[in-house]
């Protein structure tokens, strides 16, 4: 790896940037070195307001179960959105929603606090409680948001699934978080297209499957057509209908679970990673006004959806702690055309803009093609800093952005970081940090990243290893829910000295110490900058009883989507040729989508007599790898049991 480019802030940006040039930043690495509780101390007294305050800071006592300012008392809808009221900023712009069909809304922090307050005293109405689940499967939306505040207001613990999961999943994460609700839509409105949310709801809910759960809360979005279940069913607008718009948080212990995601792992079952409220929040914060420079006349645009963990730390938490603006936005980037980024830009001024690799890398794909999408035919000048998060950038793609979205002007800020660690880790702050395309460059300050050999120890600089954070902080992932046993394994294995694993390789630049992150070192692909595991694929997979009898999936580069999906397919009857292996690998694709959702469709599906594995019977994923990316075997194949099958694996059909 060669750093060439080198980005330095301007003076401008360093005169007025939060964190002000690298010694600014080096200041507050060198704080939480010298104290390092007392940093983190410092900072949650600065960036939240506490109920009670805290005495205590970290706790290790149960280590690796980590505590953090565990006798202080807050409400995080509190932090979000009454505090800034009683700052007089009532009036301020909270959200500005932006429709499928470009319809626009913008709801005030007073308006927020009211929609919020009222669905609260709905959820206390249908006796949700402290510490209650509650499942949100909703599209973008201010509702969307709303809920998840006032599951935070009242101490319940939210757990969001994304939109694009299937029945099956949504069932899953119901059963294992013991969801008490689901709030969901009647349908959403995505690309020009009314796709089904609650005929979802109602097959994961088939046949009494979870007896945990009470009511279903629905938001009229579409008015389309939908089944109701009598006593089980509730229009949102019928169940905050008259509610008070006044609700008194509930204070909770800072540990208390804030919300569960599901996100996956190296085994078959996601697993429900558990927030904190008062870490987290601290965290989500932070890195908001740190890394984003947030100010006060901001429009800040995150680009992800709240089904995942970016769109809660930069929606629904970072952001609205404190009191800034933002664009919440419903529909795709291609539709109506994939000028659309651009032109919302335009439109709403935006100077803060967040998104993910594949968007940039399918939008450059998509202006390369056709002048009227280019963002050269945009006013993009309100534009002062662009994020990027989800997946390695190439520096092609960062190059692009960097010229074409931000007229050369904008720092790019490369944010790596994971649903575990609740913020950003490794990052560029854009007021000091000079930045490499393709590097995420430094610990944000306070994180303890570094790179170490399968020992845990040190390994120098421009030598890969294993990605670890050395110490704990705040808003780490507590444990994964129902399985604490899953949660010490996975992060924080025993021969890693108690470091926190990450689950990613990287490696630092032998001159600047950057980081560059090089992928997952687990069974984990990142399709989209969405997490799919390899084995929850391959489960879905063989659960076809009547076609599977075996299945390996790994990942293969793509241009486009980063990682894509290829299953390798043993089947119940002869390996098919031609027309008919493409009608069963349809088959096979929609019945993944069934499963899983579209998202885990795998892209090349292959038909074997059998799988390349050694004499001990073990899948040889390595040798799979190649043949996914149609690269000849040239490794030695002596150990495999059957090394012809690698040819009958790489045919096409
Ligand atoms: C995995 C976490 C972070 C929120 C969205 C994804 C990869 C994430 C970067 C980046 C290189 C990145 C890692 C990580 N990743 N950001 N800037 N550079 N890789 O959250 O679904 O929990 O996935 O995404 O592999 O472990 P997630």
């Amino acid at each position: 790896m060669t750093q060439t480019a080198l980005y330095q802030p301007s003076a401008e940006w360093q005169a007025n940037a939060h964190v002000k040039g690298m010694a600014a930043y080096q200041s507050l690495v060198d704080e939480a070195d010298r104290d390092y509780e007392g940093y983190w101390a410092r900072l949650a007294r600065e960036f939240i307001s506490w109920k009670t305050p805290f005495t205590q800071v970290l706790d290790s006592s149960e280590a690796p179960f980590f505590k953090w300012f565990a006798d202080g008392r807050l409400n995080a809808s509190y932090n979000c959105l009454d505090r800034h009221i009683e700052a007089g900023k009532g009036d301020k712009t909270a959200l500005i929603f932006e429709a499928d069909d470009g319809a626009v809304a913008r709801v005030s922090y007073s308006e927020l606090l009211t929609r919020v307050a009222q669905l609260a005293n709905a959820l206390k109405a249908r006796g949700v409680k402290k510490g209650d689940r509650v499942v949100i499967y909703m599209s973008m939306s201010v509702e969307g948001v709303a809920a998840m505040q006032a599951c935070a207001r009242i101490g319940a613990t939210h757990s969001v699934v994304f939109g694009g999961f299937s029945a099956q999943s949504l069932r899953d994460r119901i059963q294992d978080a013991g969801a008490v609700m689901v709030i969901t839509a009647d349908e959403q409105q995505r690309g020009g297209k009314a796709l089904p949310l609650k005929a979802i709801v109602d097959e994961a809910l088939e046949g009494g499957s979870c007896p945990t759960l009470k009511d279903v809360i629905v938001y009229k979005r579409t008015g389309g057509k939908i089944n109701w279940v009598e006593g089980r069913d509730l229009w949102l607008h019928d169940v905050t209908q008259g509610q008070a718009s006044t609700c008194e948080p509930e204070w909770v212990e800072a540990e208390h679970p804030l919300f569960l995601l599901y996100t996956s792992g190296s085994t078959g079952k996601p697993k429900g990673v558990q927030h904190s409220t008062g870490g987290y929040l601290l965290h989500a914060a932070l890195t908001t006004k740190w890394t984003f420079d947030l100010q006060d006349s901001d429009v800040f645009w995150c680009t992800a959806d709240i089904g995942w963990v970016t769109g809660h730390s930069y929606i629904t938490y970072g952001p609205l702690a404190l009191g800034g603006t933002e664009i919440v936005f419903e529909g795709v980037p291609t539709y109506p055309d994939a000028g659309r980024f651009w032109q919302m830009i335009e439109k709403h001024k935006v100077t803060v803009f967040y998104t993910a690799p594949t968007a940039i890398r399918s939008l450059i794909k998509a202006a390369e093609g056709s002048e009227a999408v280019h963002p050269a035919r945009y006013d993009l000048s309100s534009l002062r800093l662009l994020g990027s998060v989800g997946e390695p950038i190439n520096p092609a793609a960062w190059e692009w952005y960097h010229k074409h979205v931000g007229g050369s002007r904008c720092p790019i800020v490369d944010t790596f970081w994971q649903t575990e660690t609740g913020g950003h880790m490794i990052t560029p702050l854009p007021g000091a940090t000079p930045l490499v395309p393709g590097s995420c460059t430094l610990p944000f300050p306070g994180i303890t990243t570094a790179i170490v050999d399968e020992l845990g120890n040190d390994v120098p600089n421009g030598q890969g290893g294993i990605l670890v954070v050395k110490k704990p902080w705040p808003s780490m992932i507590r444990t994964i829910w129902n399985d604490p046993e899953r949660f010490k394994s996975s992060y924080y294995p025993a021969e890693l000295k108690g470091y926190y694993l990450a689950g990613d390789g990287a490696i630092r630049d032998a001159d600047t110490g950057y980081f560059t992150i090089t992928g997952r070192i687990d069974d984990v692909l990142n399709v989209s900058g969405h997490r799919m595991g390899t084995m929850e694929i391959e489960s879905a997979l063989v659960s076809c009883t009547e076609l599977v009898a075996e299945a390996a999936v790994v990942g293969r580069p793509d241009d486009t989507t980063g990682e894509a999906i290829c299953a390798f397919v043993v089947l119940k009857r002869a390996r098919p040729h031609g027309d008919e292996a493409k009608a069963i690998a349809k088959q096979l694709r929609d019945w993944v989508a069934k499963e899983i959702g579209p998202i885990a469709k795998p892209k090349d599906i292959r038909f074997g007599d059998n799988l390349p594995k050694t004499r001990s019977g073990k899948i040889m994923r390595r040798l799979l790898r190649n043949v996914a990316k149609g690269e000849s075997v040239t490794q030695d194949t002596s150990t495999l049991e059957n090394p012809a099958i690698l040819e009958q694996l790489g045919q096409a059909y």
